[in-house]
């Protein structure tokens, strides 16, 4: 199968790989697997406690390319939005910037669904102060 080239300039330059501290006060942290494949997918977003901004994200796949570009792009696109914003991107909007094939849809769901993860577990964590 071919990849896009947007797929493969994620893949060979991958924004944000790493992890922070998740036991940072403002860091949320999602893991998530994709069943069909196997694949595993960690994203983590850093908030701004005061704006409740994300200012930066982080992620570790073991997967496959569109997996790796799919989370590296959502990494990109986290930054500067709200948590509310954050939870609004579709893997149907990941799956057409990185013209994602039909086989492939599923590694962009694992990026929504990381996304939402590292949300969740944000406001798990702050869920006693007001937000
Ligand atoms: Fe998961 Fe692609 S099948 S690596
Ligand atoms: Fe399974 Fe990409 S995450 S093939």
């Amino acid at each position: 199968m071919a990849y896009s080239d947007k797929v493969i300039d994620h893949y060979e330059n991958p924004r944000n790989v790493g992890s922070f501290d998740k036991s940072e006060e403002n860091v949320g942290t999602g893991m998530v697997g994709a069943p069909a494949c196997g694949d595993v997918m960690k994203l983590q977003i850093k908030v701004n406690p005061q704006t409740g901004i994300i200012e930066d994200a982080r992620f570790k796949t073991y997967g496959c390319g569109s997996a790796i570009a799919s989370s590296s792009l959502v990494t990109e696109w986290v930054k500067g939005k709200t948590l509310e914003e954050a939870t609004q991107i579709k893997n149907s909007q990941i799956a057409e910037e990185l013209a994602l094939p039909p086989v492939k849809i599923h590694c962009s769901i694992l990026a929504e669904d990381a996304i939402k993860a590292a949300v969740e577990d944000y406001k798990k964590k702050h869920a006693t102060t007001p937000a």
